[in-house]
């Protein structure tokens, strides 16, 4: 039998907005979506850490079901890590999603798979759901390496990871070349890639890889959004440019 997964929207919205401008947006967000939306689809934003509090508490207030996510953190509870957020304090500010391995994280920042690995398991293990970045550059795609780069990122990425905990991850499916360029991937090829990361993780943790659901993101618009959620592999997006502007980002909530 078929599983059923719940769509999944997050808006990544990078090193973009201050406090007080993601405030309005996530407000304006909330006055285009209704009731039905929020059923049909789960709708995540992932402000820079200097919004959490002040987006929480938005949240909270009006009693918005958007959920809050957050764009990196450190795998250690606390100490001497000048510059970071622990897992622990994210928790606290009601934190539901943690992006781990962007590929801005892992190519401008140099993570490695060790780091990602340890993201990964520092965020399960505060209750929180790592959404799983993998993805291959222009060169490996051009190469014909899209399918092992990604099957190796993910089993980097979750190793040691408690099989228990893997039927809820969200994994997102980033093409570097489609991201933030106005090139968005193929669906048909989008889908095709997403059913090896699907075997890649039941080959890992038998069962769950038509359990964990994969978002497609790279240029993802109100106009093409409807094409991917079309692809049966697809669960969702991980949106970045067009989840700032608040009536375009309930347009792609709003695609069906
Ligand atoms: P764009 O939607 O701006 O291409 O960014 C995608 C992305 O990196 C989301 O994490």
């Amino acid at each position: 039998m078929a599983v059923k997964r719940r769509p999944i929207i997050a808006g990544n919205w990078k090193m973009n907005l201050t406090h007080l401008e993601a405030i309005q947006v996530v407000q304006k967000l909330s006055y285009s979506l209704d009731k039905k939306d929020y059923d049909a689809t789960e709708v995540v934003v992932c402000p820079p850490f200097t919004a959490l509090r002040s987006i929480q508490t938005v949240l909270e207030a009006d009693r918005i079901p958007i959920r809050l996510g957050a764009q990196n953190c450190h795998w250690e509870e606390a100490g001497a890590f000048t510059g970071e957020v622990s897992p622990t304090m994210l928790a606290k500010l009601q934190v539901t999603y943690v992006i781990c391995g962007h590929s801005e994280r892992r190519h401008v920042f140099g993570e490695d798979y060790a780091t990602v690995n340890r993201k990964v398991l520092a965020v399960i293990a505060h209750g929180m759901t790592p959404i799983l970045c993998v993805g291959e550059t222009v060169e490996q795609r051009d190469a014909g390496e899209t399918e092992s780069v990604v099957r190796s990122q993910l089993s980097a990425g979750l190793q040691k990871v408690d099989a228990a905990a893997v039927p809820t991850l969200v994994v997102a499916y980033e093409p570097v070349w489609a991201i933030g360029t106005g090139r968005n991937a193929e669906p048909t090829d989008a889908n095709e890639v997403i059913a090896h990361i699907r075997a890649e993780v039941d080959s890992l943790f038998p069962g769950s890889g038509e359990e964990v659901r994969v978002q497609y993101g790279g240029s993802v618009k109100s106009g093409n959004i409807a094409s991917f959620m079309e692809q049966p592999g697809i669960d969702g997006a991980l949106v970045g440019g067009a989840s700032l502007d608040p009536e375009e980002f309930a347009r792609i909530v709003r695609y069906r």
